[in-house]
């Protein structure tokens, strides 16, 4: 059994606005829902729990309920941080058999995930315990301390992250249950809990695609949206004319659904 966790407990602070940025709208529906979608339409995913931000819990239900989204079994309140967030998600978890699950953790506000990287996922998740989604980076990445570079490690090794990571459900509770261990425990991934404390499990790579953004800053609403306006008006066939000419209002497809 496969369970998708959108982790959506967050307020997005860097956006800055009173209301989380999973409930903002682009391309006319929250991007909550988009994310949803997604999963509704996932054919290897059985079931969704959203974990929201606990002052908008009523708010997710109801987009559930309006959506008809029927994977998904329940909205529960998220924690103070991620970590705690995808805790409370696991408690939730805890009658079902750890060998056998399967659990994809999803930020809930990478609303243009796409079908094949779900199913890269699951697929991987045959083979290895633990599994994270990245691309190449296309800017050098430095180190710093204080604003002085420490070091410049070498591009073609580096990957920025994304979501999903997936995991069997043992290995991700195991990783948790050592780091609530660690007085100093802190991160902003699930990957990284279970590289540091389960440092004998492989982490699996598949790879992620650029569109598969995380809407973080807010210039990234901006972009999300025309990404949508662009990807749901099909003109499947563009040349290089219209590179180097400029689209006119042509529009190109950048991501599909499925
Ligand atoms: N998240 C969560 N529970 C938290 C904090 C974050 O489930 N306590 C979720 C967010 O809702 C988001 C994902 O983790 O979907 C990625 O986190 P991030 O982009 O950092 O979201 P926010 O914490 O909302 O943003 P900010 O750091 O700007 O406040």
């Amino acid at each position: 059994r496969t369970v998708a966790i959108v982790l959506a407990g967050g307020s997005g602070q860097r956006i800055g606005l009173a209301t989380p940025k999973q409930l903002l709208k682009i391309a006319g529906k929250t991007i909550l829902e988009h994310t949803l979608h997604i999963f509704e339409q996932a054919p290897r995913v059985d079931e969704v729990i959203v974990m929201m931000n606990p002052g908008f819990v009523s708010d997710a239900e109801a987009i559930v309920r309006k959506a008809g989204l029927a994977k998904v079994s329940r909205v529960l309140p998220g924690g103070t941080s991620r970590n705690a967030t995808t805790q409370l998600a696991l408690d939730a978890l805890s009658h079902l058999p750890s060998e056998s699950t399967n659990v994809l953790f999803h930020d809930a506000v990478r609303p243009m995930l796409s079908q094949r990287i779900i199913d890269d996922c699951v697929t991987a998740l045959g083979t290895h315990r633990a599994v994270d989604v990245a691309i190449p980076s296309s800017d050098t990445i430095i180190e710093v301390d204080d604003d002085v570079i420490t070091d410049v490690p070498t591009r073609s090794r580096l990957r920025r992250g994304q979501t999903p990571q997936a995991f069997r459900l043992a290995t991700i509770k195991d990783a948790y249950v050592k780091a609530w261990d660690d007085p100093d425990f802190e991160a902003t991934d699930d990957c990284s809990v279970v590289l540091r404390y389960s440092p004998d499990v492989p982490i699996h790579v598949v790879a992620g695609e650029e569109q598969n953004m995380k809407v973080t800053q807010p210039v990234d609403i901006f972009i999300a949206d025309k990404l949508f306006q662009l990807g749901t008006a099909a003109t499947p066939e563009y040349t290089e004319h219209d590179y180097t000419e400029g689209l006119q209002g042509r529009t190109m497809v950048v991501f599909g659904g499925s």
